[in-house]
């Protein structure tokens, strides 16, 4: 029966470890399209190294678009002078930097990327958790909640951001839809497999950080507007963003040519005489330990 969310036990050679698994990841793992998580890990990994150029050359113009989120993120946690915050899946680093200002004196920051692990900080050693846009692209984002609740303090605080559902992010979701059907990125193993949209269901989420051991759980919505002044400059943009940027950048000019032509078809709807203005929804959470 595939009717509700559900835990598998005893699953075969310890691929999900109990934790509870959604329908389609049930199916995907019964049809045997899950991979190895370590292998999906090194996936996750190189295809983010890949993309780390790109995401310095759109540094700017991403902490104007993102705002409204870092702001979310960083007033949730309501930070103190003197605390020590960890920076999770930090990337760049920017939100991180905010955060550190607000903990002088006497603060420190710990900014970590491309680790789910937090196994060199010890049990209760930290005041508050930041993660803009991480734990959906981890394997086992369950464990990686679990792990960092272990690593707060008691009474500390996680505030994360993860993207909202695909019809709310059409910004992301026509781009990745079409690059996949043009076999230049896989698509994901399932709606749950780790990806922008793995946590875009609030519920899923809530219900994840309760079994993670999280109380006075509180989640919202921030909209953002993924805006440009004309689609090519939002395009190139969208390929620096992307961990399949690459990709789309290397294959042949047809196909990156058909690409993009298929893209701003769909995004037509968005495109004025004023350039395009995409919706984009951020879900974001504040939980403590
Ligand atoms: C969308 S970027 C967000 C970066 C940063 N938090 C920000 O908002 O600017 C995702 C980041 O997660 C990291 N990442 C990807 N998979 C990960 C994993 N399994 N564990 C930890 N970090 C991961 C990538 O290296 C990348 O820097």
């Amino acid at each position: 029966m595939l009717g509700r969310p559900q835990r598998l036990p005893h699953a075969g050679a310890g691929l999900c470890g109990g934790r509870t698994v959604s329908d389609e990841e049930l199916r995907a793992l019964l049809s045997g399209r899950l991979n190895d998580p370590e292998e999906q890990r090194r996936e996750s990994l190189a295809h983010w190294d890949t993309a780390a150029a790109g995401w310095a050359r759109v540094r700017p113009w991403l902490r104007d678009f993102a705002a409204p989120v870092t702001q979310w993120l960083i007033d949730a946690l309501e930070l103190q002078p003197g605390e020590r915050v960890l920076d999770l899946a930090a990337g760049p680093g920017e939100v991180g930097l905010l955060a550190a200002e607000l903990i002088q004196p006497g603060g420190v920051l710990i900014s970590s990327d491309q680790s789910e692990a937090m196994v060199d900080l010890p049990v209760a050693s930290v005041d508050a958790v930041l993660c803009r846009w991480g734990y959906m692209l981890m394997v086992d984002p369950l464990a990686a909640l679990v792990e960092t609740r272990r690593v707060l303090k008691a009474g500390g605080r996680v505030s994360l951001a993860v993207w909202g559902s695909p019809a709310a992010n059409p910004w992301l979701a026509v781009s990745s839809r079409v690059i996949q059907e043009h076999g230049l990125a896989e698509p994901p193993a399932s709606e749950t497999a780790p990806g922008a949209f793995a946590l875009s269901d609030p519920e899923r989420l809530r219900a994840m950080l309760e079994e993670a051991g999280f109380v006075d759980i509180e989640i919202d919505a921030v909209d953002l507007v993924r805006g440009a002044p004309s689609f090519g400059e939002w395009w190139e943009t969208q390929l620096d963003m992307s961990p399949s940027g690459p990709a789309v950048r290397e294959a042949p000019s047809d196909i990156a040519g058909a690409v993009a032509a298929a893209v701003e078809a769909q995004l037509a709807p968005y495109t004025s005489g004023d350039g395009v203005a995409i919706p984009a929804r951020a879900i974001v959470a504040l939980a403590s330990a």
